[in-house]
């Protein structure tokens, strides 16, 4: 390749990508580089550096938090031109991380998943009703645009009351496109070469992103001025609960930062993860037989299942498939940890007070720790025996410590009960021979997935 390969003094490789540049998908780029240069590596692109780790062994440590926190990486600091201080993105030391944190960890707690249940099942619904005329008309479905529909509605009434009415909709609702273009340029950003000018890039970043904060304008004025000061979801709890100790509320820049925030990491994570699923699901014929067998076994020969919130803990299998679809995908691919102060790593890399260094997570979940054919998609590494067995370091698709994501068991249970509804009741056909090919936009998803419905019959 035209890479030009040194080591640093610490023997780490240093990789210099500037002559081949970052490709539309550095993610992948970076995963081809840990395979050439191992463990531990820095990317160089136009003198900038950014250093990637993917073993069990370094990451074990990178997830110590009493040496390391989150890091606000070069990404998500393009993030922060869009979402701000919002949960996400915000500095450790950021007052308004702390707050939001606490006003808002009771909205994520079980009992809330139990409140968001209806909406989850009702927008499950609205997406069956749309397969169910494609399976009349013969057509085929669009797997991630028609996942980013469900997942976007399903944030958007379960944590908003908001309507986004994706399924009425040709086209994906335009804060989805508005969202995507803002990912892309936080992403491409990083690639920047200098000496160029980049004024109408970001002068159509600067649009979108006002665009989706007069969404978010919209969704906060439905709430206010239906005179509904219930703080049984998300926006009720942003917009009126106090703080457990201090009583204070949060401000309204940051409500808005909260919101966007939320719109975004609630829904095209999980839509990712869930096109993951099906795509393997549909290359995998035993392991669809025993996620049909147990949603058959729940469900029974019911047209239209009405599964209760204790039914969706019963799908152990499926939830087995969503791990392993986000172990090979996981669909927010990295994230970065800072040193609390200097340190040594894995007892050989000096580290200073404040290097950043990248969990390239997919590399990381095919670590030798997950045994010689990391590649295989096996849904039985995540039974309870395996994964008793196995460090918990292993396995980060959720980030780590106290950073890591609030909205997990969120995204699962949306995610295990769609799964299992969409086995029940449909047979898949794979009429293009689909070969995965991985966009990415910061996040990851299928590229060009679809698939032909059919009703099931007796024999499948
Ligand atoms: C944080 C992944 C779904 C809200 C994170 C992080 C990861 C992640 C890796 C840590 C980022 C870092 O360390 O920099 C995922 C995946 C999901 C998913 C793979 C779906 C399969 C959700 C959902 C919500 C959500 C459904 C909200 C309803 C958040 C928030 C944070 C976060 C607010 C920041 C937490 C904090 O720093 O306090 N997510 N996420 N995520 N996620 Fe998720």
């Amino acid at each position: 390749s035209a890479d030009t390969v040194t080591l640093d003094d610490d023997g780490i490789p240093v990789v210099d990508i500037t002559a081949a540049g970052l490709s539309r998908t550095p993610l992948q780029r970076a995963m081809g580089l840990a395979r050439e240069h191992g463990p531990i590596f820095r990317r160089r692109l136009h003198g900038r550096d950014a250093t990637f780790v993917t073993s069990l062994e370094l990451v074990t440590e990178l997830a110590d938090e009493t040496r390391f926190e989150k890091a606000v990486g070069p990404a998500l600091e393009n993030v922060r031109e869009f979402a701000a201080d919002g949960l996400f993105t915000a500095y450790n030391d950021e007052p308004n991380w702390a707050k939001a944190h606490d006003i808002l960890m009771p909205a994520f707690a079980l009992g809330s998943m139990r409140t968001y249940h209806p909406a989850m099942l009702a927008v499950a619904r609205r997406l069956m009703a749309s397969w169910d005329h494609r399976v009349a008309e013969g057509a085929s479905v669009d797997v991630p645009d028609d996942m980013t529909r469900m997942t976007l509605d399903t944030i958007g009434l379960a944590g908003f009351g908001f309507d986004f009415e994706s399924f009425g909709r040709e086209t994906p609702h335009p804060f989805v496109d508005a969202m995507v273009r803002c990912l892309e340029w936080s992403m491409t950003r990083l690639a920047r070469k200098p000496g160029v000018d980049y004024t109408e890039r970001d002068e159509a970043f600067r649009a979108d992103a006002d665009y989706l904060a007069s969404v978010v304008d919209d969704v906060i004025s439905a709430r206010t001025a239906s005179g509904d000061t219930s703080a049984d979801d998300l926006l009720g709890l942003m917009l009126g609960a106090p703080h457990p100790e201090d009583g204070t509320t949060l401000d309204p820049a940051n409500i808005r930062n909260q919101v966007i925030t939320f719109l975004i990491a609630g829904h095209e994570t999980t839509s990712g993860a869930l096109s993951f699923a099906l795509y393997h699901l549909l290359k995998d014929p035993v392991a669809l037989r025993i996620a049909r067998r147990e949603a058959d076994e729940l469900f029974g020969d019911a047209a239209d299942p009405d599964p209760s919130f204790e039914d969706i803990g019963k799908l152990a299998f499926t939830r087995q498939v969503l791990n392993e679809a986000l172990r090979l995908w996981p669909t927010a691919a990295a994230f970065s940890r800072q040193a609390k102060e200097d340190t040594t790593l894995a007892g050989r890399y000096p580290v200073e007070a404040g290097q950043i260094f990248t969990v390239l997570t997919p590399m990381l979940h095919r670590d030798p720790v997950w045994g010689d054919n990391p590649e295989l998609f096996d849904p039985a590494r995540f039974a309870p025996e395996a994964e008793a067995a196995r460090s918990p370091h292993a396995y980060k698709p959720f980030g780590t410590g106290e950073r890591a994501c609030i909205g997990r068991q969120f995204a699962l249970h949306e995610a295990t009960m769609l799964l299992a509804l969409l086995v029940h009741r449909y047979r898949f056909e794979d009429h293009g021979d689909y070969a995965l090919t991985v966009k990415e936009t910061l996040t990851l998803k299928p590229d060009g997935f679809t698939v032909r419905l059919a009703e099931r019959t007796a024999a499948d």
